[in-house]
């Protein structure tokens, strides 16, 4: 199934992925209108797909679509959907990160469909998965097909989703200091490298192969008792890893929840 037309009210980093992805073929959407900023990002999306338009102003594309996809950053959310004028009716999907739904609706001013969402960059290549609050159909149809989509029952459950999403940077530190250490005792980065980018890709896909395994399980899978890995897991769990972890995930989320 695909959509009618969208458009994009921000047209950065995470626009630009989920354009990709949108048109990429079998198409998603018959035709995607872009507000004009950032315009370097609009007219390449332009000259690249013949189904990208890229509008007047912010107003047009709110006027033009029945889908609108609000992906400004927070701190300009206020001022740039206050100016906008909305039907009732209209689906509007936002990604605006840190900002709650009462206040998107009060800028928004107009009985729409809201969904707040947390597309991952990965959409492009319809392989990121998407945390949606609301549930909802057709969004998550939209998402479907960029990877997956979860459906969170309540705003708690959105926000502890948010805060697990910050781990990706923690992702590339780990397999960083382990390079940073594994030079310092003399292995060459680039062989460094060359080893743990397939092996990190190896055990998120034995993670991700749809059985539904529990990470616990994983984790005893790969330890042999006696062995390095459960030493090493042992070490992480004992000496501080572990809460060190507990305590960011603690505190992204207060930051998300406003309580910090
Ligand atoms: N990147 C991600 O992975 C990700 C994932 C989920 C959610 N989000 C959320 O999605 C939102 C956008 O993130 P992003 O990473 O795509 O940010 P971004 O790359 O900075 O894109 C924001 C875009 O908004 C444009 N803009 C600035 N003022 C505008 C205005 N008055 N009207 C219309 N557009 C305007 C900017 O254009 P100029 O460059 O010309 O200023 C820029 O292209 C944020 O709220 C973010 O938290 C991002």
């Amino acid at each position: 199934m695909t959509i009618k037309d969208i458009g994009f009210v921000g047209t950065g980093a995470i626009s630009e992925a989920m354009v990709r992805g949108m048109l990429a073929e079998p198409a998603y959407a018959k035709k995607v209108y872009l507000s004009p900023r950032n315009a370097a990002t609009a007219s390449r999306l332009k000259a690249e797909f013949d189904d990208v338009e890229v509008a007047t102003g912010n107003q047009a594309v709110v006027d033009r679509c029945d889908i609108v996809v609000l992906a400004i950053r927070p701190q300009i959310a206020r001022e740039v959907v206050s100016a906008l004028v909305f039907r009732n009716g209209q689906s509007v999907i936002s990604l605006v990160a840190a900002t709650e739904r009462q206040a998107l609706l009060d800028w928004i001013d107009a009985d729409v469909h809201l969904v707040q969402a947390i597309p991952l960059p990965f959409v492009s290549e319809r392989r990121g998965i998407t945390t949606i609050y609301p549930p909802d159909r057709g969004v998550a149809a939209l998402f479907d097909t960029l990877g997956g989509t979860v459906q969170c029952a309540s705003k708690k459950e959105y926000d502890l989703l948010a805060a697990a999403s910050s781990l990706m940077s923690t992702y590339f530190g780990v397999m960083e200091i382990t390079t940073a250490w594994l030079e310092e005792n003399g292995l060459e980065r680039s062989k460094a490298q060359a080893f743990l980018a397939p092996l990190f890709e190896s055990l998120a896909r034995r993670a991700n192969n749809g059985l539904g395994i529990e990470f616990a399980d994983l984790c005893g899978e790969f330890a042999t008792k006696g062995g390095l890995n459960e030493q090493v897991l042992n070490d992480f769990r004992t000496k501080g890893g572990q809460t060190s972890l507990q305590d960011a995930l603690d505190r992204v989320l207060a930051r998300i929840e406003g309580r910090a």
